[in-house]
Parts: C-alpha cells; sequence; structure tokens
C-alpha cells in the first residue's frame, strides 16, 4: 500500500547556463533567459530585492485582473518570434508569449531530473505526459523510452514537434497528441494500455480542442482516478505539479493516497522552488507538487 509522507519537501531547481533567476522581490521577479532578462510578476517574493538596479530586456506588466492580462513592454530588442535554449540535451525555443511565460517552464527542471533517476537504466519505459505544452519534460522523458504527449492546444503541439527537430530527436518515439487529457486518459483505461511513469501539469483552468472546459478542483480527482488504472505495481511514477491555486501540497497528497491506495511505493509532496543564482541565493517557490515512486 503507497503511503503517504505528512512531510513536506522541497524539490529545488538552480539555474543552469541557459536559464536562472537573477533576482526577487517586492512582487517581482529577473530572470535570464539566454542572453535576454525578463522582469515578471512574482506575488510570492514578498522580501526585498538584493540588486537596486534591475536591468531587462523586457518586464510584462499585469492587467488591473489578478488572474490574467497584462502585456510585455519590450525596452531592448528582444527577437520576437523567439531565440534558442537548452537545457542538457533538449533544445528549444523561448518566446514572449501573451500569457507571462517564455514557452516552457524552467521550474520544472529539477522534476524532469527526478522522473529520470526514476526511469535510470531504462530504455523501453513508457511515459504519459498530460498537458504537455512545448514539450521539453516529453523530450527529457524519450530518453528512457517512448513517450505519449498530450496536449489541447495544437500550437504547443507543433512547438513541441519543432523542438524535437531542434534537439536533433525527431526520430525519437513520441506520439505528439492534440487532444483533452481527460478524454484521451479515458480512452486509454478503455483500450486496457499501461504506462511505467505518468506526469501531469494542469493548469487551474483550461480547455480541450473541442472546448471541453477543464477546472482544476472538478477534473483532477476523475484524471488521477485515470491515472491510476494506467499504472500498475510495476510502474515507476507519478507527478502532479498545481500552481496558481489555494491549495496545500497536503491535499493533493492526499488525493494521490486515495486513488493509489493498492499500489506499493510511497507517496511525497511540497513546494517547487527555485533558487537564486549567487552563493547565498534565496529560494522562490512556484508550484506544488505531489509524486508516487515506486521502488
Ligand atoms: C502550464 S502548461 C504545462 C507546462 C508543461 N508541462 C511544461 O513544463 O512545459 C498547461 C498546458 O495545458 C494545456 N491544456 C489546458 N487544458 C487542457 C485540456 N483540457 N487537455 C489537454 N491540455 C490542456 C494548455 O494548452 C497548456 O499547454
Amino acid at each position: 500500500m503507497a503511503d503517504l509522507s505528512t512531510q513536506p519537501l522541497v524539490m529545488e531547481g538552480a539555474g543552469w547556463a541557459d536559464y536562472g533567476l537573477v533576482d526577487s522581490g517586492h512582487g517581482r521577479k529577473l530572470e535570464r533567459y539566454g542572453k535576454y532578462r525578463f522582469i515578471r510578476p512574482e506575488p510570492q517574493a514578498m522580501w526585498s530585492p538584493r540588486q537596486d538596479d534591475w536591468q531587462a530586456h523586457a518586464e510584462f506588466v499585469p492587467g488591473s485582473d489578478e488572474d490574467g492580462g497584462g502585456r510585455w513592454q519590450f525596452g531592448k530588442d528582444v527577437p520576437r518570434d523567439g531565440w534558442p535554449l537548452a537545457w542538457n540535451e533538449a533544445r528549444f525555443t523561448a518566446q514572449c508569449t501573451p500569457f507571462r511565460h517564455l514557452g516552457f517552464f524552467p521550474d520544472m527542471a529539477p522534476v524532469w531530473d527526478w522522473m529520470r533517476g526514476r526511469l535510470e537504466g531504462c530504455d523501453d519505459a513508457a511515459t504519459l505526459n498530460l498537458f504537455g505544452y512545448t514539450g521539453v519534460g516529453s523530450l527529457a522523458l524519450s530518453q528512457c523510452g517512448p513517450v505519449t504527449h498530450v496536449d489541447a492546444s495544437k500550437k504547443s503541439v507543433a512547438q513541441a514537434r519543432e523542438n524535437a527537430g531542434l534537439s536533433g530527436m525527431a526520430d525519437r518515439p513520441i506520439r505528439w497528441l492534440v487532444d483533452d487529457a481527460g478524454k484521451f486518459t479515458a480512452r486509454e483505461v478503455r483500450r486496457g494500455k499501461r504506462y511505467d511513469g505518468i506526469i501531469l501539469d494542469p493548469p487551474k483552468f483550461g480547455r480541450g480542442p473541442d472546448g471541453e472546459v477543464w477546472r482544476l478542483e472538478d477534473g483532477l480527482p476523475p484524471l488521477v482516478a485515470d491515472c491510476r488504472r494506467l499504472l500498475d505495481a510495476d510502474s515507476r511514477f507519478l507527478f502532479l505539479t498545481v500552481y496558481a491555486v489555494r491549495m496545500s501540497s497536503l491535499a493533493i497528497g492526499g488525493l494521490l493516497a486515495e486513488a493509489l491506495a493498492d499500489l506499493p511505493g510511497t507517496i511525497e509532496h511540497g513546494d517547487l522552488a527555485v533558487r537564486e543564482d549567487g552563493p547565498d541565493g534565496r529560494l522562490l517557490p512556484t508550484a506544488i507538487f505531489a509524486r508516487w515512486r515506486n521502488g
């Protein structure tokens, strides 16, 4: 029976050559993406910035609505159609998107490492990446075997394929699917499929390709229950992240504990956090997670 650990963990990501959290404070953060620097809103950075003068190529200025809106203000020249970045062997395009992101989520880097650690030594592990966005996680997983990548956005899936090409991984066994995460997972259950590992990175609110409404609080319990049906006692992991929602990691840990109760292994939960560059860099939390691991 999978045990739920009550002690929260911090999964810490440090910067790497192409990404870093330079400074944070007063509700904003300064990050580097390759040779460009950006300022974005960050409500959890309530402390004071370490540096007085933030030099950036662009800043995302939020609208008055806390949940969305706003726009980029460009100070210096930034390639509007994107520029190439790397994480380990994966290559991908970074770009200023209208949703305040830059085309990939750097705080997921320790998750990509952790999943690969669970599959160490495997070259035929079947994994499922739900809400896979521009595919950096799928490229990371494809080192260990075939990947099924699902996202509702045609544009994101096209970008993910392009990133695979940039990485020289176009021939890796990755199925790139534009589909609704819930519908697809239910179909896989009916087909009797199994996976060695599943990652879910759902937004708070979203839409499937046919306008299906995704609301995290309603959609997550049945989706996690279906994910359980795609795992068995030989599977290695399930990883769930949740962000921008008022929810404790203990709550999503409890959800996994209920759904995966009849599997062996351990369920842990906590914060994903990025460490600022520099010797005494602070840890900035970005999301909560719950994860199941077996063996
Ligand atoms: C925050 S992103 C995931 C980030 C990604 N895992 C990464 O680390 O790069 C959320 C994604 O969910 C997708 N999405 C929203 N609603 C969906 C649905 N009902 N089914 C499938 N994907 C959905 C969006 O298109 C978006 O790409």
